[in-house]
């Protein structure tokens, strides 16, 4: 190597070194003035529509349930309008089933009997395709319909841990890596989970260092069992709270290494989420033949990916973009079985609410065009409402 070439070597290191540490402390400074590390989410009020829908009983029910007082008191509004907290949502639900005169408990779905955790993964290796937006809103949808729910954040990126309101960075939260960390220090991941601003929904944050998990593997894999056997990490570590929750969905990140991997041997199911464009699409396929191979090899080593079903959901969909209509058309020709019948809408609602770190559920219809989030909502509730009942399926429930 010549002076001048080693001289740029040096340079680029340093500098780009320089560069991220700049850019990390005056990113941390514009997020502590507009998040303080201190600052909690709180969570808006639901209509008397939104929260007959998530109940699952009729307007004029809930309104006489509160006209005869019983359940809730609603906060009423001038005018008469009233709304209910998601912790009122979530006490009616008991309410609704102590008082109702059936014997099995509907309102409240957790699960009984035999029923097993569901564990869902969303997946895909390329990036932007809508992964964090699906299980963020999930979550929260089987939250708000009463199940209990456990977010697991296993893109070191963080982005579903800063969309729940956790920074760990700055929270200093320890994330999922010290549950399936390899030496000593593993930690029980009952010691990381986090309340968020939804009862019912709970997350184990990522952060940075959980891109460890990557180089960590490949070493233990080398050194002996422990390694060999590292699809087990999550099953083992959610092990210990298995009773506590009815669902767990885990965001993965976007590459096909062992988080991913490790993720998709814990799950009882899968959702592949694909942006219907010819390139996204031509990458899936890529991802669709390595991950195949991959859970062969796994396979062998005594791992397995065993679920009770795996769906492709539609994200960003423009139904009047014909190229991407098209794209839908040709997926469905090869891949019915596992489509999901509702395709994700592209909304500026979604994309608007996620500028403030937030939801659908969580922005205030009022402050934006109700047109547009009308539309936003439907087709998040009408795919949500489909995992839903896959769910319910695969715990033997009828419709
Ligand atoms: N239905 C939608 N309508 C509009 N914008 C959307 C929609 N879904 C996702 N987005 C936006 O697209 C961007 C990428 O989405 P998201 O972060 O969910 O993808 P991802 O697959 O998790 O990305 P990564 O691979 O980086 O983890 C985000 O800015 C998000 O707000
Ligand atoms: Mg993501």
């Amino acid at each position: 190597m010549n002076a001048v070439a080693a001289q740029t070597k040096v340079g680029f290191d340093d500098t780009i070194l320089a560069q991220g540490r700049e850019i990390s402390r005056r990113l941390n400074q514009l997020r502590i003035e507009n998040f303080p590390p201190d600052a909690k989410k709180t969570l808006r009020q639901f209509s008397l529509a939104e929260a007959a829908y998530f109940l699952g009983v009729s307007t004029s029910n809930l309104k006489k349930l509160h006209l005869e007082g019983k359940g809730v008191e609603p906060t009423v509004h001038a005018g008469g309008r009233r709304s209910y907290s998601a912790e009122q949502i979530r006490e009616l639900r008991r309410w609704l089933d102590q008082n109702g005169r059936s014997e099995v408990k509907k309102y409240v779905p957790s699960r009984r009997g035999n029923e097993k955790l569901q564990v869902i993964a969303v997946v895909n290796f390329k990036g932007g395709s809508g992964k964090t937006t699906t299980a963020a809103h999930l979550g929260q949808h089987l939250a708000l319909t009463g199940h209990r729910v456990l977010s697991i954040d296993l893109d070191p990126q963080a982005s579903l841990s800063a969309l729940y309101g956790i920074q760990p960075e700055l929270d200093h939260y320890l994330s999922i890596y010290e549950a399936i960390r390899y030496d000593d220090s593993r930690a029980p991941i009952s010691t990381l989970i986090r309340p968020t601003n939804f009862p019912d929904l709970d997350i184990v944050p990522a952060s940075l260092e959980l891109q460890e998990y990557e180089y960590d593997t490949p070493l233990a894999m080398q050194k002996g069992n422990e390694g060999k056997l590292f699809f087990n990490r999550i099953v083992n570590a959610l092990d210990e709270v298995d009773a506590r929750y009815d669902v767990v969905v885990l965001d993965c990140p976007p590459q096909l290494g062992y988080l991913t991997l490790t993720a998709l041997s814990a799950a009882t199911s899968v959702l592949i989420t694909v942006h219907p464009q010819m390139l996204d699409l031509m990458s899936m396929s890529q991802f669709l033949l390595m991950l195949g191979d991959i859970i062969k090899t796994v396979k062998q080593a005594g791992g397995d990916v065993d679920l009770d079903w795996f769906r492709y959901l539609i994200t960003r969909y423009e139904p009047t973009d014909l190229p991407q209509a098209q794209m839908v058309g040709f997926m469905q020709s090869m891949l019915t079985p596992q489509m999901l019948k509702n395709e994700m809408l592209k909304s500026t609602a979604i994309s608007d609410a996620g500028l403030t770190k937030q939801t659908l559920y969580e922005v205030e219809r009022s402050a934006m065009n109700r047109a547009t989030y009308d539309r936003a909502m439907e087709s998040m509730e009408a795919v949500n409402s489909e995992i839903r009942e896959l769910i319910h399926e695969a715990w033997g429930r009828i419709k």
